[in-house]
């Protein structure tokens, strides 16, 4: 028997393998027709112990447009977790129903437990501030598809980076590339914790941390907005302060690259003003769109399809 694969952490994933999902989706996009019964019979099992548009619908369309069938929960109120189950229980009843878990979790490391429960492979589809994989898988189908690779750029990250796990994931599998450089743009008191930086220096990638956008503007090929997220703060007054610290409008693009990409994981809320949205830099939505050509790649790896 094969060993089960889960997607934890985005360096569960080798390099090889990252090329391998950015040219299935590719194919996928060239070859709809290949792929549209190829999980047939197989379903996926979405469960969302917190809220979510992109990461469970997207995982949903990769299933059906796979020629499988989902089941699952968007909430964990309609769950029995409502009830007081763990998330182990869950997990192992799950596991009989699917074969294939895509979940979501407040509480960190709560994939890792899940994957511990079941011989089915678990998707880390987000767990608290911790890391979201499956975005960065997005983010980089999206980086390769506008720029053509993945190394030699300078990549701007912006927001909330301490409790931002898609950024925390993003600089994780960035980080391997050739000439990567990282412009890390935050209030202090939401930086990348240490444990970021820690990697960032083990790995010997150049690495800036900055205050001011407009500064670090200019040097940029990909800037990465993040939303400062409310759900994260243990207490209102310090998210009033920070909410508004960063809005990318056109006055503030004035000093950016003509081939800059602009990314955000979504949602927004105001971080990016929607003039910006018309704006040929402007790929969040585009991103949306990796996100499913991308699971549906990853769905396939992990059920040996492909
Ligand atoms: N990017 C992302 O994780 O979006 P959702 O919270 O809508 O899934």
């Amino acid at each position: 028997m094969s060993e089960i694969r889960n997607l934890i952490n985005i360096t569960d994933l080798s390099l090889e393998e990252i090329d391998h999902l950015i040219d299935v989706a590719n194919d996928i996009v060239a070859n709809p027709t290949v792929y549209q019964d190829i999980c047939n019979h197989k379903k996926l099992a979405t469960l969302f112990f917190e809220p979510s548009t992109r990461t469970r619908l997207s995982f949903e369309a990769a299933m059906l447009e796979l020629g499988g069938s989902v089941l699952g929960f968007s909430a964990a109120s309609s769950s029995s977790a409502a009830k007081g189950e763990s998330v182990s229980d869950t997990i192992q009843t799950v596991g009989c129903y699917a074969d294939i878990i895509a979940m979501r979790h407040p509480k960190e490391g709560a994939p890792i437990v899940a994957s511990q429960r079941t011989t089915v492979p678990i998707i880390n589809g987000g767990d608290g501030g911790h890391f979201h994989p499956t975005q960065t898988l997005t983010d980089l189908l999206t980086i390769k598809r506008k720029k053509g690779r993945l190394d030699n750029m300078t990549v701007g990250l912006c927001g909330d980076l301490k409790f931002g796990r898609t950024v925390h994931s993003l600089i994780e599998a960035m980080m391997r590339y050739e000439n990567v450089k990282f412009v890390l743009i935050s209030p202090q008191e939401l930086q990348v914790p240490d444990y970021v930086k820690e990697s960032l220096n083990e790995n010997g990638a150049e690495w800036v941390e900055m205050e001011s956008l407009e500064e670090a503007m200019p040097q940029l090929d990909i800037l990465y907005m993040t939303r400062i997220q409310k759900e994260r703060f243990f207490n209102e007054e310090d998210y009033v302060r920070l909410k508004d610290t960063y809005i990318l409008d056109l006055e503030k693009l004035t000093n950016a690259k003509e081939d800059l990409t602009i990314l955000h994981p979504l949602p927004r809320v105001n971080e990016i003003s929607v003039e910006v949205d018309n704006d040929p830099r402007a790929c969040y939505f585009f991103q949306a769109l990796c996100g499913k050509h991308i699971r549906m790649a990853l769905i396939l790896f992990l059920l040996g399809l492909k």
